[in-house]
């Protein structure tokens, strides 16, 4: 009983040292916090201020503000990512195929797509002109709303500017199963492994030492050998899953493999308006014509006088049947003289020269150059090297193959047969005569048969 009123007794007491105690660590916590505060914002001014920070030293921190600025100008944002396949093979029409069906890469990684320059009739970074002097970019754009394009030169510029070199990751896709020589690193399945570091050497080569890039890292993409069904598609994920957390801010493609990698993009890049242009005026100038599309590549040399009289044959028969008497000339023998429109057509002999003669001594011949077509790029001596084989004259040809009343292509021997130009012709003629053009008389006629 006592014990309880004593502890009452000394109560108040107690209460009060409590009450001081806690006071002061009141006080002394208030102050502490105080100073912490301080302390975090005085850091984090001198952060932001760009100034003595503990980590980053003043030059580095210099120079990436410049370079946030210099990507805000090409990118619209602080960085800048990039998808540059600077090679793609085979010609103008193969590798308008590839390079559209390579949007599907930059929109899953969502990169905005480098484009390579052209010249003729090929596409990479070491071709001399911009993309722009075969296709339309703004139409390009519109066909593909959701990726961003930027133009090899405008690339070359962002690369100049920086100051830090943009890290760069290095890709190489290759095919397995061709029996070349990477046969040695062929892979069974759809595969990535680290790639062969490219020498100084290598590099000049592929034009990539044009650009101020830092290549870090080399990748070799492998297709795997043998058939995989929707294989474009599983590739495509595949690139996807190994690309998309890569901080890069450039990734270059090199394109080795043969094999269509993504999916197919029916449409084809649209062509630029000065050549749509040329093509219109030349529609309008032979109208009602045929056109005559003879591919010599591949076709047997002994054989091209009988091919050029049976042709011959043909047209005879044709202006009584269908009335059309213009003739437009489509083709690789190297009209303009120069070397053949082909670069794996390197023989023009005298059977060649011969049947040329024979359609040249009958026929009426029209050509982009008796028609004196793209006179504005031929006189200019900029151009020469495009004029000297194949090029931008046979975009012209095939728009103009395309509007034709007629259109008749080499049959076996005489001609390259299985080609995806001829075959990209036909198509564009039969989805005109499916849209109820009725001015297109045929979608392609191989010329010979039954009239010779
Ligand atoms: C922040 O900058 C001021 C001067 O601007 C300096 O006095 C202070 O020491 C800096 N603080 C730190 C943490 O670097
Ligand atoms: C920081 O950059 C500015 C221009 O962006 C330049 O004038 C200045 O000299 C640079 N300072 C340092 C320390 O690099
Ligand atoms: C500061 O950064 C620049 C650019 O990255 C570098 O060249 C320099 O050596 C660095 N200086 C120090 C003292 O770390
Ligand atoms: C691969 O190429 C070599 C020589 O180029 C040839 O001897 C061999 O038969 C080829 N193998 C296959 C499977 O085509
Ligand atoms: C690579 O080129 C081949 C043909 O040469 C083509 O089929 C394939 O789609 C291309 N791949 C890419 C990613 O461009
Ligand atoms: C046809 O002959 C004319 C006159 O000789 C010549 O100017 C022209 O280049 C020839 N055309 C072809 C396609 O060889």
């Amino acid at each position: 009983m006592l014990q309880n009123p004593s502890f009452y007794s000394y109560s108040p007491t107690r209460k009060r040292i409590l009450l001081v105690f806690i006071t002061f660590l009141f006080i002394y916590l208030i102050s502490n916090t105080h100073i912490n505060k301080h302390e975090l914002e005085t850091v984090s001014l001198n952060k932001s201020a760009g100034i003595n920070d503990d980590n980053t030293n003043e030059t580095a921190l210099n120079l990436t503000l410049h370079d946030e600025r210099v990507n805000l100008k090409y990118c619209g944002e602080k960085t800048c990512n990039f998808m540059f396949p600077y090679f793609i093979p085979e010609q103008e029409t193969r590798a308008n195929l590839h390079l559209r069906s390579l949007t599907y890469l930059a929109r899953s990684l969502n990169r905005i797509m480098v484009l390579p320059n052209v010249g003729n009739s090929r596409m990479n970074c070491c071709a001399p002109f911009s993309f722009e002097f075969y296709y339309d970019l703004e139409e390009m754009k519109k066909m593909f709303p959701n990726v961003k394009f930027m133009t090899q030169q405008t690339f070359k510029e962002w690369t100049k500017e920086l100051l830090i070199k943009p890290d760069t990751l290095h890709t190489w896709f290759i095919e397995d199963g061709r029996n070349d020589s990477y046969s040695i690193r062929d892979h069974d399945h759809i595969a990535v492994e680290p790639g062969v570091v490219y020498e100084k050497k290598a590099l000049h080569r592929l034009c990539v030492d044009q650009f101020d890039l830092e290549i870090s890292d080399y990748l070799e993409f492998h297709t795997g050998i043998g058939y995989l069904k929707d294989f474009e598609y599983k590739m495509s994920n595949f690139f996807t899953e190994n690309l998309k957390d890569r901080k890069s801010p450039v990734i270059l493609i090199r394109n080795r493999s043969r094999r269509q990698m993504f999916p197919l993009i029916e449409e084809p890049i649209p062509f630029a308006p000065h050549i749509m242009k040329e093509a219109l005026e030349l529609r309008n100038k032979l109208q009602p014509y045929y056109c005559i599309h003879w591919r010599m590549e591949q076709g047997i040399p002994e054989e091209m006088p009988k091919c050029a009289s049976r042709l011959i044959n043909t047209i005879n028969h044709l202006k009584e049947t269908e009335g059309i008497n213009n003739v437009y000339l489509a083709t690789d023998y190297p009209i303009s003289g120069g070397k053949s429109a082909s670069e794996t057509f390197y023989v023009v002999g005298k059977y060649h020269r011969k049947a040329m003669q024979m359609l040249n001594s009958t026929l009426n011949l029209n050509t982009w150059v008796s028609l004196n077509a793209l006179k504005e790029f031929k006189n200019d001596k900029k151009y020469a090297s495009e004029f000297s084989s194949s090029g931008i004259h046979g975009i012209l040809d095939k728009l103009t193959c395309i509007q034709a009343d007629y259109f008749l292509s080499g049959p076996k021997n005489c001609c390259r047969i299985r080609s995806t130009y001829t075959r990209l012709i036909s198509e564009a003629r039969q989805a005109l005569i499916d849209n109820g053009d009725k001015r297109i008389r045929n979608a392609i006629t191989r010329w010979g048969g039954s009239y010779s």
